[in-house]
């Protein structure tokens, strides 16, 4: 068995702050909001596995499709001895990248989802002798103090996650990875593309009630969390295609007029009828869009590769 650590780089109480922060602000904005983050405790982590072996589903699949057909082009081009990976999860498609890196000696999972991340890395660090994994327990839109290990580093961000961030929110994550890499270090990224909108909303609001049960799995946390009494039944789940912003947006809307309690901030918060809060965006992505976005964080595209069917990409860029 390979080494296996888990580092916390933000202490509980510290994950509990932040919680508390962005319910409160969620909760109290016009419209509500909560960030998609919180849907990741065991069971929201459980879900998203579920998820992505559903039919209507294809992001994962399509993802896996280039992993599995480009690997040995990822590796001859990067040559990367540091492998880190951000939204690991369950890091499974990973597995197709890590084989094909015959150079690498450390695995850097980083994850939100403390359960994700030590059965991930436990299976990795049996399966793997050899391999140095080093998970970390961090939130990767806050500053990542990663370990000192040997380049070249390659960063992966996988499943197409990146399309969770606000566009604001997606410039300073790519200038803090940008930070993390030296030139010639590269950033691996799944883009997730725009394309018909029914079956964007399919893979959205699927009909065995997945999603909308990972969707309602956020009140559950804040319930257990926060102490709040959201009933998840009282609230049905919405996914809609933005065609302006090009993203899909996920929404809880309340069905009758009431009212939350949220004892830990000491809030009460009142629902109208009909009124929705949104949960998630997952925004849809274009070459061009990417490469502006990647450039202005001082990386270059170097490679896009997409899946046959031409609904994901998965992209190679060069720190400059
Ligand atoms: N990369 C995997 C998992 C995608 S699901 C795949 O492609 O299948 C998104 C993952 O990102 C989850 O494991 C979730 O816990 C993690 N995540 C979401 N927001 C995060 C954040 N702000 N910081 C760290 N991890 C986050
Ligand atoms: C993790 N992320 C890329 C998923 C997505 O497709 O935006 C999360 C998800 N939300 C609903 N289904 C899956």
């Amino acid at each position: 068995m390979s080494p296996f650590h888990v580092t916390r780089t933000l202490p509980e109480d510290a994950t509990d702050a932040a919680l508390r922060a962005d319910v409160h602000r969620g909760l109290t904005g016009r419209p509500k909001t909560l960030p998609p983050k919180w849907f990741y405790d065991a069971h929201g982590s459980d879900l998203f596995e579920k998820i992505t072996e559903l039919p209507e589903y294809y992001p994962t699949r399509a993802e896996r499709e280039i992993l599995l057909a480009r690997a040995g082009d990822i590796a001859a081009a990067t040559r990367a001895r540091t492998l880190v990976e951000l939204g690991s999860g369950s890091s499974e498609k990973t597995r197709h990248l890590i084989d094909a890196l015959t150079d690498l000696r450390t695995y850097v999972p980083v994850d939100v989802s403390g359960s994700a991340l030590s059965q991930a890395g436990q299976a990795l660090a049996a399966e793997r002798p050899g391999l140095d994994v080093h998970a970390l327990i961090a939130d990767f839109t806050g500053e990542l103090t990663l370990p000192d290990t040997q380049g070249p580093r390659l960063v992966a961000f996988l499943g197409g996650t990146i399309g969770n961030l606000l566009p604001a929110e997606r410039a300073a994550f790519l200038a803090s990875v940008r930070a993390l890499l030296a030139p010639g270090d590269a950033l691996l990224l799944g883009t997730d593309l725009v394309k018909d909108e029914e079956v964007l909303v399919r893979a959205y609001d699927d009909g065995a009630g997945v999603t909308a049960a990972f969707n309602k799995n956020v009140l559950t946390v804040i319930n257990r969390e926060l102490g709040a009494d959201f009933d998840p039944a009282a609230f049905d789940h919405v996914a809609l295609w933005d065609a302006g912003h090009e993203w899909i947006e996920m929404r809880l809307r309340s069905r009758t007029a009431q009212t939350v309690k949220v004892p830990a901030l000491g809030l009460a918060v009142d629902f109208a009828a009909g009124e929705e809060m949104r949960t998630e965006v997952s925004a849809k992505f274009r070459q061009e869009g990417v490469r502006t976005e990647l450039s202005a964080a001082g990386l270059e595209l170097a490679h896009w590769w997409t899946d046959d069917a031409g609904r994901f990409a998965l992209s190679l860029s060069v720190a400059r």
